[in-house]
């Protein structure tokens, strides 16, 4: 596991922006594991920057998003499609028809689930999963358990991550109580994984995901697992992690 420090937010994102952009410029018909949150969104606009530039060329990419809120649809503000296109998809050259998410509206959780997971593998495996880390350890929307679930399935939030989530609604009862999201299996099958993590709200969670066991109880543990993890993080969330 790589561990890259930086500064801040600003730099974080920038460090985040230019191995995603590596690996586009390395291999133009990559597919891209990408996430929502309010992590990712300055890495979002500097790949938007670099593209406006001519730096980067999105023609031929793929990309597969974490998860999706069930019930919400992609008009919905909140959604995490509406999210995707309004922080990056319209803002570059990506071929939307090669742009997936989990489909917030299909209200056949069994049948979403393995559309999905059929999809995922169709798509020939993940070659970068960005991910961010929820205040609970979660990766996607796999929520802390007792057993670290495989596929995509579909989850009921917890408590705490709808009360973290709350922020992007107008009140507490809109937020979605249950989420599709991929599994930790596909996940780990991704070939390299990148994690972004910013501020001191995280550093705990962080440290206990990066040096704790690796357990259930914190799913981004799992990572210590992974043959090709980079985790770019500031200093602030990284400040229990000096050793
Ligand atoms: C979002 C996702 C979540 C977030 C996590 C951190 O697609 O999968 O796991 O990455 O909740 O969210 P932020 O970045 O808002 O702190």
């Amino acid at each position: 596991m790589r561990i890259i420090r930086a500064k801040d937010y600003q730099d974080m994102s920038r460090k985040a922006a230019n191995i995603i952009s590596a690996q586009i410029i390395m291999k133009p018909d990559c597919v891209l594991g990408l996430a929502t949150g309010s992590t990712p969104i300055g890495i979002y606009r500097q790949l938007i920057e670099w593209y406006e530039k001519g730096d980067l060329d999105f023609a031929d990419v793929t990309t597969v998003n974490l998860d999706e809120y069930k019930g919400l649809s992609p008009e919905n503000e909140q959604s995490y499609a509406y999210f995707m296109h309004h922080r990056l998809f319209d803002h570059v050259n990506i071929n939307p028809q090669r742009t997936h998410l989990p489909d917030g509206t299909n209200p056949d959780a069994d049948g979403e689930c393995a559309r999905y997971e059929a999809l995922l593998q169709s798509v020939g495996g993940i070659d970068l999963q960005l991910l961010g880390l929820g205040n609970n350890g979660h990766i996607g929307f796999n929520e802390p358990d007792t057993a670290f679930e495989k596929e995509t399935h579909c989850i009921n939030l917890l408590e705490q991550t709808i009360e973290a989530n709350k922020r992007f609604f107008d009140s507490i009862d809109e937020v979605p109580k249950q989420a599709y999201t991929m599994g930790i299996r596909t996940i780990m099958m991704a070939k390299k994984i990148l994690l972004v993590v910013n501020g001191e709200g995280k550093a705990d969670i962080l440290k206990e995901a990066l040096y704790g066991p690796v357990t259930p109880h914190v799913p981004a543990s799992i990572l210590q697992m992974h043959p090709d993890v980079t985790v770019v993080a500031d200093e602030a969330a990284l400040s229990r992690c000096m050793k």
